[in-house]
């Protein structure tokens, strides 16, 4: 029996990265999952090799006419949705007092917004499905500070503000909100060599910047190394299945003891 039989979990941003390999698990687990993304290619080959329990749909989160289109799509598909992934999400570094206005806003659009449009959109069909989930994924930069990432950092810190009153409102319908707080996660977000070269060239060059990524969180991260997608997807399973069933409210870290403290060497 999976820990998501019977579930209809729509997951946002889940062309790639931590999106995808929660799509695998909650389809491995029972589920029949919407994913959605901006990528059409990578999405829909992803619901093609995941089967009949899996369809793609062209999603901007940022969008409310798409989450109208998405929540259509799901039902006619699957008869209900009850689960909400909130996943999608973009990162641009720059100096505070150099972020162009426009790069701020279209950062808060997609990572807050999107967040935003997709309770709004899905809350009213999980009530009626009889209850169910929202994880939202806000980032350990939504409990502290980072340099240089001063618009996604506020973007996330939103997101756990979201996920709490969202929970608090929610609660009285059957739905419980939580959030994933990820530290350094080896996607493409943080380590972009691992979107696909072109040429030799570039395979060499993405090489060598996987290797020095790997170094650096080697040194930062107490459990000495960079996390895995497939571990950030575990955490949302727990919070989208009976497991976590008197959890709600709460941001969760999954940083491999960054957040811990600092360590002295
Ligand atoms: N990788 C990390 O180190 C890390 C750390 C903390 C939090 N996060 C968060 O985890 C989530 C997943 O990121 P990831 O690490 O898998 O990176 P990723 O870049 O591989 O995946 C992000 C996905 O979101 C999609 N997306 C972007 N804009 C969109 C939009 N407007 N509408 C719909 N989809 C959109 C992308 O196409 C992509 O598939 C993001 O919210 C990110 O902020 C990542």
């Amino acid at each position: 029996m999976g820990k998501l039989d019977g579930r209809v979990v729509l997951v946002t941003g889940a062309a790639r990265g931590q999106g995808e390999q929660e799509a695998r698990l909650f389809v491995a687990e029972g589920a029949a999952v919407v994913v959605a993304d901006v990528l059409d290619e990578q999405g829909e080959t992803l619901a093609k090799e995941l089967g009949a329990r899996a369809r793609y749909v062209h999603l901007d989160v940022s969008r409310e006419d798409d989450w109208a289109a998405a929540v259509a799509v799901a039902k006619q598909a699957y008869g209900k949705v009850d689960g909400l992934v909130n996943n999608a999400g973009i990162l641009r570094f720059n100096a505070l007092v150099d972020t162009p206005l426009d790069e701020f806003m279209q950062i808060v659009r997609v990572n807050q917004v999107g967040v935003f449009l997709g309770i709004k959109a899905l809350a009213p069909e999980i009530e009626a499905a009889g209850g169910g989930t929202v994880v939202n994924t806000a980032s350990y930069t939504g409990l502290t500070g980072m340099a240089y990432v001063g618009a996604y950092s506020a973007s996330k810190h939103a997101i756990v503000g979201l996920t709490r009153v969202a929970a608090l409102e929610l609660a009285p319908k059957g739905i419980r909100v939580n959030a994933v707080c990820p530290g350094a996660i080896d996607t493409a977000m943080s380590n972009p060599a691992l979107l696909d070269p072109a040429t030799t060239d570039a395979e060499a060059a993405a090489e060598a910047a996987s290797a020095s990524v790997a170094r650096l969180y080697r040194k930062l991260v107490p459990l000495g190394r960079i996390g895995r997608a497939e571990e950030v997807a575990r955490l949302a399973l727990f919070l989208s299945c009976e497991d976590s069933s008197y959890i709600t409210g709460q941001p969760f870290v999954i940083d491999g003891g960054w957040l811990a403290g600092v360590s002295v060497m």
